[in-house]
């Protein structure tokens, strides 16, 4: 084919420190999507990614778990493909950034930086964690705001007051390492002068290469003033690669993070004999992009500066989308809504989601939110309702004759289908997915009445209809085909199935345009359930994580049950029944001695004012009279005063325990003041 385009497609690499969720699958699907067009068109097309391994964060995850950083990332990665897999993502390589290949691509990168006197050296202020014999990274010392005063900030910026600053300049800093405070000390960093190539990331950024919301902001920002250099280097103790001639020093995970992309095409093509420069370095070679908008600064600044430096392509497109947030909030750990996808595909079919993204994904850097509620809809109606209905309420009545020979009269339906195929193909090339799934509906919204009106049902019951039965039926299954078509890079499940029913498999864009015709139909095997609600909410409710506070009970009490069984609990009484004892907080403001009795103490209570109760409280045994002066009790207020032989007593104080030396007092929390009900 002529205009057979090559086209090297990457998204971002999913950074090794935690497993995939529901907003990472934003990006994978809607770039497996785009690739799989791709490549139904005829195109050659690689989908290339990796795990993004390096980093101090990685270390520290490695170290709380006890195993070295290279079982750590083997294990993320091996759950992070088995993720991808479980999706239908679909990659021609998935690497690593810690390969011998990604490492022969930063040397090369790095020697082109270096020949082009593109590095600098200077000295930094950082903070060190002396106990732990490490540079700490910006978000790994917390302090108090230097500007605000606000405690516990972050060692970059404040999100009390939004100042930034150098972790060095926090007051009081904290290391979130080891707990100490770490000191001040000077390090040595390698700087790359981005500022060098101002010029020509000013053309670039307009080239159409990058989406216009994007390259407007970067042009009124960053692009607006001198772009400070680019901090690309770190003092081990590091996870990374040591760069060759700086010993000591690593590479910054940014630097070779994106590399990583290189790395990963090497890889492939050392597999399957093709060289890197007809990728990576050759006019005719399309290179795409799929990154979410928070990092679109390192792939539209770094990035291409660091690859026109180092001599390869340019992207020809980078692809930014927007971040997911579910049911109008973000994604949140506390409701539910941080789904992880291993999580997901234990309640719910993959090819939900995959539809549900391609309706809300456009070309615009646009967040995207998941509706519960319209998720369930969508789905079920247009996918379940508009499109597998159509096979599954004719395919049973083709089954014996097959498809007829020749194509019958459909009033122009299969032709309408066959040209709305190219606006389609122009939705999705744009990115257009929302665009192109709204297309695809459409048509499924002219296939049903044609199946309702002519009711293959009906037909099957007159045996003089069978020859119109057998046309119905044709026509409506090669409009289903059709749309399996159009729908293939979303849903390749869907499209395998239409395949084997139909006897032959769908791989190709063109084959739309034409019918099957005189071929057998197999029996109808069932293509998709409906989304049940009750499953969405399962899947919800145990991705719950309550946050990492202490929880408020005790795990182990062994309290003996003996004190119960002594003394049982007596007969239930009304809530009035309990209103009726009237309890107090009083303050103990006299004790004394009663000689004659073993057992009393004579306290003078104060409910507050000139309130005072004279009461004989039988706790002579366990506390001396002294202890008790200045004391806030719980007495009962409103019992009848008691004659007795030293004296009236007018109330009683509360107290628990079997007498002797074991009485307790109870006395109020901190706070209560005397005369106060207690209920
Ligand atoms: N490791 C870096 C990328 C290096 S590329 C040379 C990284 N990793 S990540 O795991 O944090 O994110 C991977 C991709 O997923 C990024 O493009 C990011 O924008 C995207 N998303 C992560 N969370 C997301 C949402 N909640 N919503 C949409 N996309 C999200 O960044
Ligand atoms: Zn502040």
């Amino acid at each position: 084919m002529s205009d057979e385009r090559k086209i090297l497609v990457t998204s971002a690499l999913p950074y090794a420190n935690g497993p995939i969720h529901i907003g990472h699958l934003v990006e994978y699907l809607q770039t497996d999507i785009w690739v799989r067009f791709q490549k139904m068109r005829g195109h050659r097309c690689i989908y290339i990614c990796a795990d993004d391994t390096h980093g101090t964060a990685i270390m520290i995850s490695a170290q709380k778990k006890g195993v070295t950083e290279e079982e750590f990332i083997a294990e993320m990665s091996a759950s992070h493909q088995t993720d991808f897999t479980g999706f239908g993502i679909e990659f021609d390589n998935y690497g690593s950034t810690n390969s011998p290949e990604n490492l022969e691509q930063c040397n090369r990168v790095w020697k082109s930086l270096r020949d082009a006197d593109m590095v600098v050296e200077e000295e930094i202020e950082q903070l060190f964690d002396v106990e732990k014999g490490q540079f700490l990274a910006d978000r790994l010392v917390r302090g108090t705001c230097p500007k605000c005063g606000s405690k516990d900030q972050p060692g970059d910026n404040c999100g009390n007051c939004g100042e930034t600053y150098s972790p060095a300049e926090l007051v009081d800093p904290i290391s979130g390492l080891s707990g100490t405070t770490p000191e001040i000390r000077k390090a040595k960093h390698l700087f790359v002068q981005i500022e060098k190539e101002h010029a020509f990331l000013d053309e670039w950024i307009q080239s159409g290469s990058v989406p216009t919301e994007s390259a407007n902001h970067l042009k009124g920002s960053f692009l607006n003033e001198p772009l400070r250099a680019w901090d690309i280097s770190r003092p081990g103790p590091y996870f990374g690669f040591e760069i060759p001639d700086s010993p000591g020093n690593y590479w910054y995970v940014w630097f070779d993070a994106p590399i990583g992309y290189i790395g990963s095409t090497q890889q492939w093509c050392d597999k399957n004999g093709e060289k890197l420069e007809d990728w990576w370095n050759s006019e005719s070679t399309e290179i795409h992009h799929f990154i979410g908008k928070d990092i679109q600064y390192f792939h539209t600044l770094f990035w291409p500066t660091m690859l026109k430096t180092a001599g390869f392509s340019l992207p020809t497109k980078v692809h930014i989308h927007g971040f997911l947030g579910v049911d109008g909030e973000k994604m949140s750990k506390s409701r539910g809504t941080f789904i992880n996808a291993s999580k997901y595909l234990e309640h719910l079919d993959p090819n939900f989601l995959r539809y549900y993204y391609a309706s809300k994904l456009s070309s615009r850097v646009e967040d995207i939110d998941l509706n519960v509620d319209e998720f369930v809809a969508k789905v079920n109606s247009d996918l379940v309702g508009k499109v597998v209905n159509l096979a599954s309420r004719t395919a049973k009545f083709a089954g014996a004759v097959g498809l007829s020979d020749k194509y019958p009269d459909d009033g122009g339906l299969f032709a309408e289908f066959a040209t709305a195929g190219d606006p389609i193909a122009e939705a999705y090339e744009a990115g257009d997915f929302s665009k192109a799934m709204r297309q695809i509906l459409e048509l499924a919204d002219k296939a049903n009445p044609f199946v309702e009106n002519n009711a293959p049902w009906e037909l099957k019951k007159d045996p003089d209809k069978a020859q119109q039965l057998q046309d119905v039926c044709s026509i409506a299954l090669n409009l289903f085909r059709q749309l399996s078509i159009y729908l293939a890079p979303v849903l390749p499940d869907i499209a395998e199935k239409c395949g084997e029913l139909l006897g032959e498999p769908i791989t190709n864009w063109e084959q739309s345009k034409t019918p099957l015709l005189g071929t057998p139909v197999n029996k109808f095997k069932h293509m998709m359930q409906r989304v049940d609600p009750k499953k969405v909410q399962a899947m919800i409710d145990e991705s719950v994580v309550i946050e990492e506070t202490a929880p408020a009970v005790i795990q182990n009490f062994d309290d003996s049950d003996e004190a119960l069984k002594a003394e049982p609990i007596e007969d239930e009484i009304s809530f009035d029944d309990f209103m009726k004892l009237d309890l107090r907080v009083a303050r103990v403001v006299e004790a004394n001695e009663v000689p004659e009795a073993k057992k009393l103490i004579q306290l003078k209570l104060s409910l507050g004012g000139d309130e005072t109760r004279n009461v004989f409280a039988g706790v002579k045994e366990a506390y001396e009279p002294a202890e008790l002066v200045g004391k806030l009790v719980v007495m009962v207020a409103n019992l009848a005063p008691r004659k007795m032989k030293f004296g009236v007593s007018e109330g009683m104080i509360i107290a628990s325990g079997s007498g002797k030396k074991e009485v307790y007092m109870l006395s109020p929390d901190e706070g209560a003041v005397p005369g106060q009900r207690v209920h």
